[in-house]
């Protein structure tokens, strides 16, 4: 295990009461893997300043300009009660809408499952990996310029100093976020689900639309989505059938129109 070019200490209970902070890593996603062979590491928190091998979804690399970005992994050994995907990955994009709301005063939404938009645009994915320990991954544009993501080849994404036309320190939305997540996480191990919930649900913003959802063997359903709950989504189809689907199972969630109240 290379080591770390800072250590910080946090005041917190769960999460980053340990930063290690790197000027460059391959991926902060491997270093906490390597970390979370031994559960003592449970909580540590791995930041890069930036990446020469970050990974994102479905084997996709993850580009950022160096000090661009907030680059994050989190070594987690969840009780078993909280250990699934759709609820890790839900608390980790509440708290990053909390951090933007909290930072630039914008209201950020979810998009199924692990992207976080603003103005229609992502400013961050999540990538959770299991692996001896869970390793939660977080990269948040912040400093990107269009003409970045122009070169990059993502004109769809964004950051979060194009909202506020000036840039940011990277490392203080980095230690914000940590408190966000470290605030939530004593939440969830405490049994407190119910605010994740709603706030997870309410940032979706798709719950009484029509929806368009397929799963990860391949079916698309469609229907008005009844019910959005870490126990399961509730769809109606067009001839009042029901169809039940365990967050886990759906791929893509995507809103059609509005059909009925949410
Ligand atoms: C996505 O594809 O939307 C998920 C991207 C996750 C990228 C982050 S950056 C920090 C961490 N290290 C990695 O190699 N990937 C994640």
């Amino acid at each position: 295990m290379i080591s770390a070019d800072e250590i910080w200490e946090l005041p917190h209970c769960h999460i980053g009461r340990q930063v290690h902070y790197f000027k460059s890593a391959r991926s902060t996603n491997d270093l906490a893997a390597a970390l979370g062979a031994d559960r003592r590491h449970a909580g540590i928190a791995i930041l890069a300043n930036q990446q020469s091998a970050g990974r994102g979804q479905y084997g996709r690399s993850w580009q950022a300009p160096a000090g661009s970005s907030v680059l994050l992994s989190i070594v987690l050994q969840p009780p078993i009660e909280i250990c699934r995907p759709a609820l890790l990955t839900a608390w980790a994009a509440v708290s990053i809408c909390e951090l933007i709301l909290q930072t630039i005063g914008r209201d950020a939404r979810i998009k199924w499952p692990n992207d976080v938009m603003f103005d229609d645009r992502k400013v961050c994915g999540i990538l959770i990996e299991q692996g001896s320990a869970i390793v939660a991954g977080i990269g948040l544009n912040v400093n990107q310029t269009v003409a970045d993501f122009q070169a990059a080849g993502l004109p769809l994404a964004g950051s979060l100093s194009q909202a506020v036309e000036r840039p940011l320190d990277t490392n203080e939305v980095a230690r914000t976020l940590l408190a966000a997540l470290d605030r939530n996480y004593e939440s969830m191990v405490n049994g407190e689900l119910a605010a994740l919930e709603s706030a997870w649900r309410r940032r979706l913003g798709i719950c009484g639309f029509e929806v368009l959802a397929e799963t990860f063997d391949g079916i698309v359903h469609r229907g008005k989505l009844r019910e959005c709950a870490f126990a399961g989504l509730v769809l109606e189809r067009s001839d009042a059938s029901i169809v039940r689907l365990m967050p886990e199972q759906v791929r893509a969630l995507t809103r059609l129109g509005r059909v009925g109240a949410a």
